[in-house]
């Protein structure tokens, strides 16, 4: 493989577009220093505290432990915390964001906690090689995981660099159909530190590195981010959304109030929009 697979990205680099270059290229790219360090350090107290509680009330049942549902109860936590908003809004992030999607951006509900535990028996949220795409992810979005601890090349996560440009991939029960070869070698991400983040192009062949060589921890979060004027995709409808930061465009739609455009809502008042909205609409006065 002639390119540097685990090659990360911090903000400044950022400037002359070579983090799209490689993300165009390989459908994957990793980001460093975006988040700022206090907002990250809440939520990964905030995510990793709420798994040590979870953890002794899953294993002290007997039933066997359903690990995508003690996921998701962490997700839920998390998502309606103002913690995760905190983070998303804080350091580079949006601004990387913006390059791909535009002004208007959304995050999905229903996020993702992906835990690899080897002191835990039978516990991990892996998934074998898959195409996002599959689930009803949309081609205007985009996959973005937080690294909430390192990982390393046995327990962080596999990608087919280039396998999104040959486009939705054939599935047969939740695999990529056998009868295709796609001749390219997955590699795993390496030496990936906390609060690194990984954005990813909806039909990319990935999953969870699963290697018996594994004894570290592994937590990471995923979300999804759309521009919100994008229709959305029937999965996406049905998850909702909570908006992150609106445009100008957006601004001007708004004030005006409806669809329609309707002349003269604010004729002879303030061109303004509601107060509880303020913080998505910093444009204003
Ligand atoms: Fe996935």
């Amino acid at each position: 493989m002639n390119f540097n697979y685990n090659k990360v990205f911090n903000f400044k680099e950022t400037l002359k577009n070579d983090d799209l270059k490689f993300f165009v290229k390989n459908g994957y790219v990793v980001y460093r220093d975006l988040y700022n360090k206090s907002e990250f350090g809440k939520a990964k107290q905030f995510l990793l505290n709420k798994y040590s509680i979870l953890k002794k009330k899953f294993n002290s049942k007997k039933n066997k432990i359903d690990s995508w549902k003690l996921a998701a109860e962490i997700s839920e936590n998390f998502e309606n915390s103002n913690i995760s908003i905190n983070m998303y809004k804080s350091g580079k992030l949006l601004e990387i964001l913006k390059k791909y999607l535009g002004p208007d951006i959304c995050v999905f509900n229903k996020k993702c906690s992906y835990i690899v535990d080897p002191a835990f028996k039978n516990y991990s949220t892996k998934l074998s090689p898959h195409v996002d795409g599959w689930v009803g992810n949309s081609v205007e979005m985009l996959q973005v995981n937080t690294f909430v601890t390192k990982a390393d090349k046995f327990n962080s996560m596999i990608f087919y660099p280039g396998s999104h440009l040959f486009g939705l991939l054939p599935v047969k029960n939740r695999e990529l159909d056998k009868k295709i070869k796609l001749n390219i070698k997955p590699i795993a991400l390496d030496k990936i530190q906390e609060g690194d983040v990984l954005i990813f192009h909806p039909l990319i062949l990935h999953g969870t590195k699963i290697s018996n060589k594994n004894k570290k921890f592994r937590f990471s979060i995923g979300d999804r981010f759309k521009s919100f004027e994008k229709s959305l995709s029937s999965q996406e409808s049905s998850l909702g959304y909570k908006v992150l930061c609106a445009g100008p465009i957006n601004h001007i739609k708004r004030i005006i109030g409806n669809d329609y455009l309707l002349p003269f809502r604010v004729l002879g008042g303030k061109a303004g929009i509601s107060a509880i909205n303020k913080d998505i609409y910093e444009y204003l006065d």
